[in-house]
């Protein structure tokens, strides 16, 4: 599904540095996205590649590279103006999202926390003393619809839904503390809905075509939603079209 059902006219005055995290397939199409609409903002992509693949090298799962990422983040001249979070895992090398309970082990559930949970909040926990109180900024990361805890009707997924369902809480919490610390800073969980990356690939035979969106459509729902972010709306959990999701 590509073309977008409604096609963004606003137009965007955002000035600044915008930080990508995780330039996968929504992250990549996102940092484009917002390249061409915002032609005042500085857009750079970052992940572990590094170089020439992302603008700037971050594991998010090591404290090292995050503190490593920020000293290269404050060489650039420009403010922070957005953090998005595109990074996100479920499956891999030796993970495999849990059908049976029987399948549940201990490495795979802390390997789903540590992407999907404990990494978004060290993200803004490293760049938060780049914030300036005066100034716009937005935080925002991907989260997944799974992992809201009363749509829950079909199980399974454990590790994947309960570590979305963790980085919710952890970044609601992260809202609550900013929207006191840091006014003029928005915080936001988005779903992207599935979207056609390698994250989704083995799983896309249970969806049909017209509710698998291509990056570029996910990017373009996405970066119009973020633009209409305020400090009022901060703390929300919300879809594609952008309803809210229940926690
Ligand atoms: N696609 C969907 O249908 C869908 C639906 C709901 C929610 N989401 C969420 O959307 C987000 C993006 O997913 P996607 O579909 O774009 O998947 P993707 O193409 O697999 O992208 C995920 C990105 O995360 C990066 N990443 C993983 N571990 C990292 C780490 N330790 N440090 C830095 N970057 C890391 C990956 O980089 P490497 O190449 O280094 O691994 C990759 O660039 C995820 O949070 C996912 O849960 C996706």
């Amino acid at each position: 599904m590509t073309a977008p059902t409604r096609p963004s006219t606003i137009k965007a005055s955002w000035e600044g540095l915008a930080l990508i995290v995780g330039a996968g397939g929504i992250g990549s199409a996102i940092a484009t996205q917002l390249a061409q609409r915002c032609p005042a903002l500085q857009v750079l992509t970052c992940g572990r590649g590094g170089a020439p693949d992302q603008d700037l090298t971050l594991n998010v799962e090591n404290d090292e590279s995050l503190a490593r990422f920020c000293e290269a983040v404050r060489q650039q001249a420009r403010p922070l103006r957005l953090v998005f979070n595109c990074s996100g895992r479920l499956h891999g090398p030796g993970l495999q999202p849990e059908k049976r309970l029987q399948q549940v082990n201990r490495r795979q559930l802390e390997e789903q926390f540590s992407i999907n949970a404990i990494a978004p909040l060290l993200l803004a926990k490293a760049i938060e003393p780049m914030l300036n109180r005066h100034e716009a900024f937005h935080f925002a990361s991907l989260s997944a619809r799974v992992g809201s805890i009363s749509d829950n009707r079909s199980g399974g997924w454990y590790g994947y839904r309960a570590a979305k369902a963790a980085q919710n809480q952890l970044i609601r919490c992260l809202s609550i503390e900013w929207a006191r610390r840091w006014p003029s800073a928005t915080v936001t969980l988005f779903h992207p809905g599935t979207t056609d990356t390698a994250l989704s690939k083995p799983f896309q035979s249970f969806v049909a075509p017209e509710q698998l969106f291509s990056p570029e459509r996910a990017a373009t729902q996405l970066v119009d939603l973020l633009l209409e972010q305020t400090p009022a709306q901060t703390g929300r959990f919300l879809a594609w079209d952008g309803q809210e999701i229940p926690w």
